[in-house]
């Protein structure tokens, strides 16, 4: 395959590799960032979309066609697009639908990146943005403008995990003619297709359960009808596709999300009833306890498992008296790895005053429902009993 000087010999090679290509059971890694081309006519036919083919890796390949095909299949939508991070997706869905002078509706509890990119990033190239509690129905129709383009809300937010009014909201847009943007990244499509409820764009990050192995940074955006080529464009021209390594990883990690989540949310609503039975919990978040504020709308508009029980997410929080006996809880359990992320394989967990919402106020965490001595699991596959009792141990130390 290799000439007397190592260097690669086409066409005999070509045709071996095509082979290995077509017969390996897991899918080749297309590192090549550039492909040959026939001749001009069909060069300028791939470079311009006209016709199908790999030309340049910026714009496309393999891997990532591949795993935005997974992604289709997942959400039920026409077209996805893959992205170098969670981030690079959110980008991309503004870019390619927010111009200078107009206006995007912000849900006021959005992951804090976003709403820094929302607020700040996006206000210094002239869009402009209202940051307004999604869950009330009559201040995001106040908020609206003539010159709004987008509502962008999270499926669950973090870390008290309220479920967004995806039905209002995607009927409130329509009538409004501006788009819902959906941050499905707690969810996960095992969970919610926020597109058969009538989203318009839906974005993951894949960084977190969709690979679920804490090893890749990926980004995801989908959505319905014929918009695949503009979003590409959008992608490619600013930069913000993803490595077929990473994209090949996220591939692989897809092909057991339905397992993990499946299996991590059985354990999340068996732990969430456990804490709550803990005299030093004072208070436990999970859309799957009838407690919880919004567990008549996650029964309406999230999955069920295997046997037909609720998936209600792999996310719980819970509340300690304090900051310090936070402090103390995770410094007793290093079993359980102290990590601002989430969507591990197996059981992690954040401490959101210090971590993810460190940038708020202490008033504004209190109006979130935040205080300093909650606690976010984010619950992995292990044995729901392995995972009960090393929160107990650590409950001990508070
Ligand atoms: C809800 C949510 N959206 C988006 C992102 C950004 O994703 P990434 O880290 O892959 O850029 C994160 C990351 O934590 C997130 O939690």
């Amino acid at each position: 395959m290799a000439g007397p000087s190592g260097e690669h010999v086409p066409g005999r090679m070509n045709r071996d590799l095509g082979r290995a290509a077509e017969t390996a059971l897991s899918p080749p890694i297309f590192l090549s960032s550039v492909y040959r081309c026939d001749d001009p006519a069909q060069a300028a036919a791939m470079l311009s979309g006209e016709s199908d083919g790999y030309v340049y890796q910026r714009d496309r390949h393999p891997n990532g066609d591949l795993l935005a095909a997974q992604i289709c299949e997942l959400h039920q939508a026409d077209w996805a697009v893959v992205t170098g991070s969670g981030m690079a997706a959110l980008s991309a869905a503004v870019l390619a639908t927010v111009n200078a002078g107009q206006h995007v509706v912000v849900s006021s509890q959005l992951y804090g990146k976003s709403t820094h990119l929302l607020t700040q990033h996006a206000a210094r190239v002239g869009i402009e943005t209202s940051v307004v509690d999604t869950f009330d129905l009559a201040a995001v129709r106040e908020s609206i403008r003539p010159s709004t383009r987008l509502i962008v809300v999270e499926t669950l937010t973090n870390p008290v995990l309220r479920v967004a009014p995806l039905e209002e909201l995607a009927e409130l847009a329509r009538h409004a003619r501006v788009e819902l943007l959906v941050d499905n990244t707690f969810a996960s499509p095992v969970l919610c297709r926020p597109l058969q409820w009538q989203a318009n764009l839906v974005m993951e990050s894949l960084s977190k359960v969709m690979n679920g192995h804490s090893d890749v940074m990926l980004g995801a955006l989908c959505g319905r009808g014929n918009r695949l080529a503009a979003m590409r464009d959008v992608v490619s021209s600013w930069g913000l596709a993803c490595s077929p390594f990473d994209a090949w990883l996220g591939s692989r990690g897809l092909q057991t999300v339905s397992l993990r989540v499946e299996r991590a949310s059985q354990n999340a609503l068996r732990i969430a009833k456990h804490l709550q039975q803990h005299a030093a919990v004072s208070r436990v978040e999970y859309p799957g306890l009838a407690t919880h504020v919004d567990f008549n709308r996650t029964q309406r508009l999230f999955n069920r498992g295997e046997n037909g029980e609720l998936l209600a997410g792999t996310m719980v929080a819970f509340e300690l008296s304090d900051g310090d006996a936070a402090t103390r809880f995770i410094r007793a359990g290093q079993e359980i790895p102290f990590c601002p992320s989430l969507g591990e394989v197996s059981t992690t967990l954040s401490h959101p005053a210090s971590t993810s919402h460190r940038a708020l106020s202490a008033a504004q965490r209190r109006e979130l429902g935040i205080g300093d001595g909650m606690i976010r699991l984010s619950v992995g596959t292990e044995s729901c009993e392995r995972i009960c009792e090393l929160m107990d141990r650590m409950l001990v130390a508070t």
